[in-house]
């Protein structure tokens, strides 16, 4: 009997340099498939158009950084990756363009009492990453969608029971009219090339041999499905980023479009990609 409840105990290996879990939780946020978790402190983020799920976030943190580590998210929104720094006992810096977007953040942490160590920096991240005077452990970031919110199909959905925002599209929001904003690039190559100048920033910021992750999905550029996770993926390996895998975080409680019925083959996007690299 000693011996069983022996091997439950979670095992912590003294080398681990990464993060604060034992083997078994280690092993288990190894999985390529993750499937998005809902929770309280969600609630607040739904005036947001995109907002991560704060369970996701709290996993990746937990395994690519140690307590008291800091993590930067240059595209930080409704502060979601703060939040979960927060929870973490991690420190955050989070950078959004939009200042209301920086307000909802300031606010939610507030409302839950999670101030403490959370940093929100209202500007472009392409000249606030350079300023920013510490080093950091590791980033997680989604940036823009190119502009497929200016699309009309993008956009708020409706609140359904608890908050949860799963309903019908109800309106079309965008996340700013300020050229700077990389969902207002009209062209694919321009939002490919800021989201790099900003990564380049993030690169030297990061220290060696520490983690970045971006989220993000496929989507339709000119309405022609386009492997924008490819195109990610090899900017950052331009950069001197080392590419790590994929996980494939599901979302199958979305709702889903007749886009191309009953013509073509249109896809139903119901999961995002967490890319992940290491600085070299
Ligand atoms: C996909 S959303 C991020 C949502 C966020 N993960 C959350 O949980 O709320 C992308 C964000 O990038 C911001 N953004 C766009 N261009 C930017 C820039 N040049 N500098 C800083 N933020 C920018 C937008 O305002 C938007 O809030």
């Amino acid at each position: 009997m000693a011996k069983k409840e022996a091997q439950k105990k979670e095992r912590y290996d003294k080398r681990n340099t990464l993060n604060d879990l034992s083997g078994r939780e280690w092993l288990l946020l190894t999985k390529s498939i993750w499937i998005s978790e809902k929770c309280a402190d969600d609630k607040f983020a739904f005036q947001h158009p995109a907002p991560f799920l704060i369970n996701d976030i709290r996993k990746l943190v937990k395994f690519f950084t140690k307590k008291n580590m800091t993590v930067l998210d240059p595209f930080c929104g409704s502060g979601t990756t703060l939040l979960a720094c927060a929870r973490e006992n991690r420190k955050g810096i989070g950078i959004d363009l939009n200042k209301n977007y920086c307000q909802m953040s300031r606010k939610r942490l507030q409302e839950l009492e999670l101030k403490q160590n959370q940093q929100v920096i209202c500007g472009d991240s392409l000249k606030e990453i350079p300023a920013i005077k510490s080093k950091i452990d590791y980033c997680v970031t989604s940036p823009p969608y190119h502009n497929i919110l200016r699309h009309s199909g993008g956009g708020l959905r409706e609140v359904k029971d608890k908050d949860v925002r799963n309903g019908a599209r109800i309106g079309v929001e965008y996340y700013s009219n300020d050229k700077r904003d990389l969902g207002n690039q009209t062209q694919y190559k321009d939002f490919l090339r800021l989201l790099k100048e900003a990564m380049i920033e993030v690169y030297k910021k990061l220290i060696e041999k520490k983690y970045c992750s971006i989220i993000i999905s496929d989507f339709t550029v000119n309405k022609k499905e386009t492997n924008a996770s490819g195109d990610v993926i090899k900017i950052m390996q331009e950069i001197g980023f080392g590419f790590e895998g994929a996980i494939v975080l599901v979302q199958d409680n979305k709702p889903l479009y007749p886009f191309g019925y009953p013509y073509a083959y249109k896809i139903n996007h119901h999961h995002q990609y967490i890319l992940n690299f290491r600085k070299l």
